[in-house]
């Protein structure tokens, strides 16, 4: 078989896999608890239900705009004033399927191959394998002190005659961290000094702790006009708990906008009608479950600390948002893929591999599922990794006999 050489050096999806292991394992019938998620528990918000139902009840479901129906657009113009201070137009709003494609079609319309794309790490296990769609290059930024803090210095470091763009991701999937007010300020300063794109992924900008505030990064641009080139991307998949609805959607500079919605329009000819119309619903709804979510979010966060707190050996950068914490787990192993598997054979636990990520030695637990969830969880993997815990485990009725120490 014949297969283009772009497509062979393509990873799988980490996560997507592991959704898949845990739910054929589940219909198997095994105790699985599943700490490798990436989406809400919490239920669709009624506005964008009954939206949804309404338009199918109309059955009058058609193509949209390639770049999203007008209330789409109005709703994101909204947001944008409402979180980030900022007033845009409706040519410079484009929705897509998902954060995920905004960002894709985004690289799709920036990037010539060859071109490089910085980011820090750790980072979303889609950054590089979107940058290699575009036969461009990755270039991820290890903080020298191995914190998830990255420092303007390091990312600079980095930047080639070669540098496109930059991405960043805060709160940070997989870390949690938000990053500092004074580091957005710089990145923008540096990118504009650059005549860089700067590509701000913020879907989980409102999901964040301790009585922060959203960052916007507006906020620090000297350059506004139509030459910006800074890309702010968003959508309802984390805040609005609609991971399954696809709607998500970028800001950009007009002409931008106008070449992705070109790049769109031969790709998927825009995102659903019917789900954009129920994430409009939720956009300018209520909005009181994104408020109950976050507290949920905090209050897990603060469980899965205290649970790892007491774990012999790991470390923890407390996260500051997002519905993740990425712990430091290199005692029990340096090689994170095959203590995730470890501890899915032995203990039907699902974490994500640190090295999906950048950064060998840890593990992403979620923090989506239930205080159960986090608290049994956690308890499992103490057993399987910690030679102090006794020798015996129960799952439900099923007496487990540590053999692997
Ligand atoms: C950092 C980051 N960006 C973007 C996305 C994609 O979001 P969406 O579901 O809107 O495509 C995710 C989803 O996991 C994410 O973690």
């Amino acid at each position: 078989m014949s297969i283009s050489q772009i497509a062979r050096s393509i990873g799988e999806s980490a996560t997507l896999k592991l959704n898949e292991t845990a739910a054929v394992l589940r219909a198997k019938g095994e105790p699985v608890i599943h700490l490798g998620g990436g989406e809400p528990k919490s239920k669709t918000p009624i506005d964008a239900l009954t939206a949804a139902a309404a338009m199918l009840d109309s059955g009058e479901v058609r193509y949209t705009p390639a770049d999203g129906t007008r209330a789409m657009k109005k709703a994101v113009i909204r947001y944008t004033e409402e979180f980030y201070g900022h007033k845009v137009e409706p040519e410079n709003v484009m929705a897509s399927g998902g954060a995920k494609q905004a960002i894709m079609v985004c690289l799709h319309a920036i990037l010539n191959p060859q071109d490089e794309v910085i980011f820090p790490a750790p980072y979303w296990v889609s950054y590089p394998e979107m940058v290699k769609l575009c036969g461009a290059v990755p270039v991820p930024v290890l903080s020298e002190d191995g914190s998830f803090y990255p420092r303007i210095k390091e990312i600079e470091e980095k930047m080639t005659s070669y540098t496109k763009a930059v991405i960043i991701n805060s709160p940070n999937n997989p870390s949690g961290v938000m990053y500092s007010e004074q580091f957005i300020a710089e990145i923008v300063e540096l990118c504009e000094k650059r005549g860089l794109y700067l590509i701000m992924d913020d879907i989980y900008h409102r999901l964040i702790f301790d009585g922060r505030k959203p960052i916007s990064c507006y906020k620090y641009a000297k350059d506004l006009s139509e030459s910006s080139k800074l890309v702010v991307i968003n959508g309802v998949s984390k805040q609005y708990a609609m991971t399954g609805f696809r709607i998500g959607w970028a800001v950009a500079n007009k002409k931008l906008c106008e070449v992705m919605t070109n790049v769109q329009s031969h790709q998927t000819s825009g995102p659903s009608s019917l789900l954009q119309h129920a994430a409009v619903a939720a956009i300018n709804g209520v909005q009181s479950s994104v408020e109950a979510l976050r507290l949920t979010l905090e209050n897990n966060r603060n469980v899965m600390a205290q649970q790892l707190e007491s774990f012999e050996g790991v470390k923890l950068t407390v996260p500051d948002g997002t519905f993740y914490c990425f712990a430091d787990f290199s005692v029990y192993g340096k090689d994170s893929t095959k203590l995730a598997q470890l501890l899915l054979d032995k203990v039907r636990v699902v974490t994500v591999p640190g090295v999906e990520f950048g950064m060998e030695g840890h593990l992403r637990l979620s923090t989506c599922g239930t205080i159960k969830d986090i608290t049994q969880g956690v308890e499992r993997m103490k057993w399987a990794l910690d030679p102090n815990s006794p020798n015996e485990l129960y799952l439900g009725d099923r007496k487990l006999v540590r053999d692997w120490m």
